[in-house]
This record gives structure tokens, sequence and C-alpha cells, in this order.
């Protein structure tokens, strides 16, 4: 088959979600994810698990990806798969059945970085969706990272800016646990914020350099303010979760977009994409849309099921580098701390 015309099958299991895809010239054909449910229980991942639930739902969700793009195995041209970074026991599951998938088919493989595939998310080919052009900024906000990327070109990345502690998603999902939301917190959170007062409650924005991040005071700073109300009112919490919701999302979308304001002061890059679980919030969706107008900013935002771990990345990730015979060893291995 010709590279042109290539079906290449992406798998993902970083973290707690399998997933697989398939895609054909940029469209994606299909895009199946099997979240696991059993980690609310524990009110956060628990890796062990996650690598059993792995094993459990690799064959169905690859079966399922298959049979919704309507094709036999035969038919792909190259296997993609996250080798990291993520949880080792999670990405080991992924590896070993890309690479025997891969074997077994006789066809390529390609490894690829989730976090560059967050990125790269944007140049799936969707309605609605527009491709950025070189050079972008983009910042991934996600559960487990937080970083600005000085994008020069698909595989040329240079991370300028990161958090010193926690993740965006885990203060969403910490927010969420302390007002006692299940796991994880963060689109509830934003669910409530939506009917809530921004302003209502203040709680003050972490100062690191000026591209960097920091989230855990902020996260001592609701842990403090919940404490103190409750212990005046018992019912604190949920007479005012609407606006507690709505003032912790406005704090960490107004910090998220000081520190990409200072990035496109650093290096005069106005075109902007974001990519990670946090890109599906409604604040930086409003506030990315926002400054378009403000400042003259063009910006790009993936489709919702895009966003949040998903194998179509990978499948994108994997085409690009399919076309340009960036193809991994059967020796690869997983590598849990991946830098872009
Ligand atoms: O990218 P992702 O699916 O997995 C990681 O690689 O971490 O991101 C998951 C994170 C979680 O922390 C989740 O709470 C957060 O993204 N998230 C949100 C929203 N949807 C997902 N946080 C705030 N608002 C949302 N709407
Ligand atoms: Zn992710």
């Amino acid at each position: 088959m010709s590279q042109k015309n290539c079906y290449i099958l992406g798998i993902e299991s970083s973290c707690d979600d399998t997933a697989a895809a398939v895609i054909n010239n940029g469209v994606i054909l299909s895009n199946v994810v099997a979240t696991q449910k059993i980690h609310e229980e524990y009110g956060g991942v628990v890796p062990e698990l996650a690598s059993r639930a792995h094993q459990q739902n690799i064959v169905p969700v690859v079966y399922q990806a298959l049979r919704k793009a309507n094709i036999d195995k035969k038919e792909l041209s190259a296997i993609a798969f996250t080798s990291g970074p993520g949880l080792m026991g999670s990405l080991l599951v992924g590896t070993s059945f890309s690479k025997s998938l891969a074997l077994g088919l006789n066809i390529p493989l390609l490894d690829v970085n989730h976090m560059q595939a967050h990125i790269l998310a944007h140049f799936i080919k969707a309605d609605g969706q527009t491709a950025p052009n070189f050079p972008f900024l983009a910042m991934t906000i996600s559960g487990g990272h937080t970083q600005i990327v000085l994008v020069k070109d698909y595989f040329e990345m240079e991370v300028i800016g990161e958090t010193i502690d926690d993740a965006v998603g885990e203060a969403f999902d910490k927010a969420g646990k302390i007002l006692g939301l299940p796991y994880p917190g963060g689109p509830l959170v934003d669910k409530y914020a939506q009917s809530g007062n921004p302003k209502r409650f203040k709680f003050t924005k972490p100062k690191v350099s000026p591209l960097d991040f920091s989230f855990s005071g902020l996260k001592t700073a609701v842990l403090y303010f919940i404490e103190r109300e409750v212990n005046n009112n018992p019912n604190f919490i949920a007479e005012n979760l609407e606006d507690i919701c709505a003032s912790i999302q406005y704090t960490i979308v107004d910090y998220l977009m000081d520190k990409l304001k200072n990035a496109v002061k650093q290096t005069g890059i106005k075109e902007i994409a974001i990519g990670g679980g946090v890109s599906a919030n409604s604040g930086i969706r409003n506030a990315l849309v926002n400054a378009e107008a403000k400042y003259g900013w063009k910006t790009h935002i993936p489709k919702f099921e895009f966003c949040t771990d998903n194998a179509a990345m990978i499948a994108i990730v994997g085409e690009l580098k399919y076309k340009n015979g960036l193809f991994a060893s059967n020796n690869v291995v997983a590598n849990a701390r991946m830098k872009i």
C-alpha cells in the first residue's frame, strides 16, 4: 500500500483510559475509549488497578475500533502506540500489545510521545478544527502535565514553561475532593462553576517565574478556606457550591491566561493551541475565544473528544511519523518519564 493512503491503528494506555482509533489520511474513522471506573472509589488513579484494567480492555477496545472503522486488521499499514510518559504498568500493556500485533501482522511500529500527541491532535482533519501554523505556542493542561511548549515543527518542540509542583488538572481534582465531589472533580467543578459567581470568593494566584506554574498553594488555600467556613456553617459547601466552584475556576483560568500572555510577550508568537484534558474546561475555552478579539491572538481549541486522553491523537502522530519514515524498532521500550 502506498504511504499516501494508509490506515494506522493508534493505541493509548498511558494512564487510566484504554483507547484505540483508526486514522486514514488525517481523518479519524473510529475513536474508542474505555474509561476505567474502578478508580472513582479510590479518589484517584491506582496504578496497579489501571494496568490490570488495560489488560482486560485492550483487546475489546481494539476490536471495536477496527469494527467501527469498518476495516479488517489485515488492511492496517502500521500500529502507533504511546510509549510515554505515563504510568509504567499501564504503558507496558499498550507497548507489549502493539509490538505483538505489529509483529503478527508484519507491519511497522510507531512509538508516540503522549504529550506531543496532545499538541499534534490539532492536525486531525475534523469539522470545526483548524490546524495551527508553525511556529505556535501550545499549552498542554492535563491531570499529569502543565506546560507551555514552543512548537517549531511537528517534531521540533521546546518546553518554555511548566509547573513546579501539581498539574492544573490535579488542582481541579483536589479542589473537587475538598468539596466532596467524586473523582475526577475537574468536569464537575466546571459544571457547577457555570451557574456561580466567579468574583464571590478570592484566592491569591501563586507567584513563580513568568512562564512557570504552581498549584500546590492554591490547593492549600482552598482547603483552609473551606475548613474555616464549614466550622462556622456546616452547610457552607452545599449552600455555596456554584460560587465556590466558579471562584476557584476563575482563579485557575486567569492564572493560565496570565502565563499565556507572558509567553506571547516573550516569543512574539500570537498563535496559540491548547491540549490535554483541562482544555475541555468551559472557562479556558471562553477566555481563549475572547482573547482573539481582545489581544489579536489566533487560538485553536481541539474538539472535545480529542482533548481528554484518546487514541485519535496517537493515530495522527503515528500517521505523521509513518509518512516521514520515522519507525520504531521492535526493541523499543516504554519510558514513564519521557520528555517532549
Ligand atoms: O488529558 P487527560 O484526560 O489525562 C491526563 O493525561 O492527565 O486529563 C484529565 C484531567 C483530569 O484532571 C480532569 O479532571 C481534567 O483533565 N478535566 C477537566 C475538565 N475535563 C477534564 N478539568 C476542568 N474542567 C473540565 N471540564
Ligand atoms: Zn493526557
